[in-house]
Formats: structure tokens, sequence, C-alpha cells
């Protein structure tokens, strides 16, 4: 597997979401979830990604337990400060007592001595940035963590945290429909040596072209609540997914690995972090970094989905104030 890297941390090209080992998405089953951890750590693919905000927990001891035996081999990445209020409403917390206490509870629930990469799930409008990476940095100082990172943060926001303790990589969500990031912030990842974990990078499954109903999502799918799987949007959404099916076809692959390889195409400092909780799905995914895919092909695939035509937010409304602060 090629490297890229993350500031001074060296990264598989692609790594491995965690998030739809705990339920959020279809019912995932715990012993193929973790079968799947290993078999990445054992075929180059050690980044993992999880949170303390996913499945409330649950998703970083399953990490853990996956990882027993075998942590030496593991990059964990994992995030604080990604609340639910007690209503179910979306809440962040960047506060330097919270980040300590955050961190100490992902460590016990991952059974590890040192988180690889720890990043702010949010950026708190309501508290400095340099206050919330100068209690990570302190959290690096302490041997605690060792790379620190920001998820969905603004470009301004990111060059503060950046002067205050060096950012190995900014997590935001990108992939063919979801190019908010091409404008300012992919650009700004490079110059600065920030690298960019690009999540969501198969836009939740729905572009690996397996996801054409939305009633044929569990009642509990998460993604039921994103606009873009709206049956009125997802209708329209489906047009682009039958030219990503048809240019698949023509570079010989199957709509996900094209996906993935359009994404790694689009600059050395970008690493997606496909999700999944199947071998058979890790194992298409990891294949996408050997693809070598015409020019021609990726450049009529970029301007199918040209930035803006994808129909819907990307987030429920009420969680669009909380991306680029
Ligand atoms: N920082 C943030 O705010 C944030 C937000 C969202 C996600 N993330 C991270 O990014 C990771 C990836 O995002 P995501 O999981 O939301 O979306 P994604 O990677 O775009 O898509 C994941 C979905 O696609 C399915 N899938 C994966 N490979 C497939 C293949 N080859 N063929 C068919 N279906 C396939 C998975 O199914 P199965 O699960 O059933 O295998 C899952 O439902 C997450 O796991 C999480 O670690 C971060």
């Amino acid at each position: 597997m090629e490297r890229r890297m993350f500031g001074q941390l060296s990264v598989p090209a692609i790594g491995l979401g965690c998030m739809s080992m705990t339920p959020i998405y279809a019912q995932p089953d715990e012993g193929e979830a973790i079968a799947t951890v290993q078999h990445a750590l054992d075929h180059g693919v050690e980044l993992l990604d999880t949170s303390d905000a996913y499945a409330a927990g649950a998703n970083e001891s399953l990490i853990g337990k996956a990882v027993q035996g075998r942590r030496d081999k593991a990059i964990i990445a994992t995030k604080f400060g990604n609340l639910r209020t007690p209503e179910g409403k979306q809440a962040v917390c960047g506060d330097p007592d919270y980040v300590r206490q955050a961190c100490e509870a992902s460590l016990k629930r991952l059974g590890v001595e040192e988180i690889d990469l720890y990043l702010a799930h949010r950026i708190d409008p309501d508290v400095p940035i340099e206050d919330t990476v100068g209690a990570m940095a302190d959290l690096v100082q302490a041997g605690k963590v060792r790379h620190l990172g920001l998820c969905e943060a603004a470009p301004e926001t990111l060059r503060r945290a950046h002067a205050t303790h060096p950012i190995a990589a900014l997590q935001t969500e990108y992939s063919l429909w979801s190019r908010d990031a091409e404008a300012d912030v992919l650009p700004l990842c490079a110059e600065l040596g920030v690298g960019y974990m690009a999540y969501a990078p198969l836009g939740r499954g729905f572009l690996t072209g397996t996801i054409r109903d939305t009633d044929a999502l569990a009642e509990s799918d998460r993604r039921r609540a994103h606009p873009r799987f709206h049956p009125e949007n997802l209708s329209r959404n489906l047009a682009l997914v039958e030219q990503l099916d048809a240019l698949a076809q023509e570079a010989g692959c199957t709509p996900a690995q094209l996906s993935l390889a359009w994404v790694l195409g689009q600059g050395g400092h970008i690493v997606p972090i496909p999700g999944t909780s199947r071998r058979k799905w890790l194992r298409e995914n990891i294949a996408a970094a050997q693809l070598q895919v015409a020019p021609d092909i990726l450049g009529r695939l970029s301007e199918a989905f040209r930035p803006g035509i994808a129909a819907g937010l990307r987030y429920p409304e009420g969680q669009m104030k909380h991306l680029r602060v």
C-alpha cells in the first residue's frame, strides 16, 4: 500500500472508517466488524478512524477489542467534542478541561496508552481555537497523544490552530458529490503540509451504486435524515450514479473503486477513509489504491459531478452550522 504523510505521521493511502461498525447505518455484525479491523491491519491499512461520539463510546470499545495483541500495527485516530444534548440536538465542546477528560475516557475505552491522532470532532465557536489546541498540545506533552487533528474547520481556524501546535491532519467530508473543500481547504492543507482525511468518500454508501431507494434503508438508518437521501433528492442524485456506473464499467472497476481512485487522484496529501464493517467491501476498497484509471475517465467523472450538482444539503439543516467553523 502506498504511503502518504499527515505532517510527520506516515499513513497508508487508504484508511478504514469504523463508524458503521456500531449501529448508525445498516445493522452491523460485531464479529465481522472485528474481523474487518484485523484484516485491515494484516493488509497494510493501519489507519483506523473512530470517535467517542460513535455509539456513545461503544465504537471505541470495539476498536480496542479488535486491536488487542496488534496494537503496534494500528494507527488509531479518535475524536472528542461532538455531543448530543438530552433532547438529542448536536452540541460542541472544545473547553480545555473537557478535552482532558474526554481523552482519558477514550484511552480507557480503547485500552491503549496513547492515541496516535487526536482530533477535535467539531470546532467550538465559543472557545478560542488556541485554547482547545493548547489543551490538545498538553496531551502530546504528557505522552497521551502523538499527533493532532481537526474536523470541519474553516481555513482561518486551521491556520490559527497550526500556529499553536502543528496540525497533522484535517478531517472533512470529500467525495465526488461533496467538493466544497476544493475551493480553499484542500489547497490550504497542501500549503501548510497538513494531511487531508477525506471522510465519507463513498458518499455514505451512495457512490457505490448499491443504494437506489430510500425505502430500502432501515427505519433507524441515520441516512434517512440526510437531505441527499430524501426520496425527491435521491431520485435526482441517481442520475449521477448512472454516469458513475457507466464510467466504472469503462474503467473495468466497481463504482466504489472509481469513487476512491478519483479522491486519491485529487492530491498527494489526501487519504480517503472509506467506512465499512465487512471484509468483502474492505478488500474491494483497498484494491482501489492500485488502480490506474485513464485521465480522460477521471476528467469526465469530475465534469459529471461538478461542484454543487448533487441535490440536497450534505447534512440535515440543523447540523450545517457546525461545519466550516
Ligand atoms: N469527522 C466527521 O464528522 C465524520 C463524519 C462522518 C464519517 N466520518 C468518518 O469517515 C468514515 C467514512 O464515512 P462513512 O462511513 O460515513 O461513509 P462512506 O465511507 O462514504 O460510506 C460508508 C458506507 O458505504 C458502505 N460501503 C463501503 N464500501 C463499500 C463497497 N465497496 N460497496 C458497497 N458499499 C460499501 C458501508 O457499508 P457497511 O458499513 O455495511 O460495510 C457504509 O454503509 C466513517 O466511518 C467515520 O470514521 C467522520
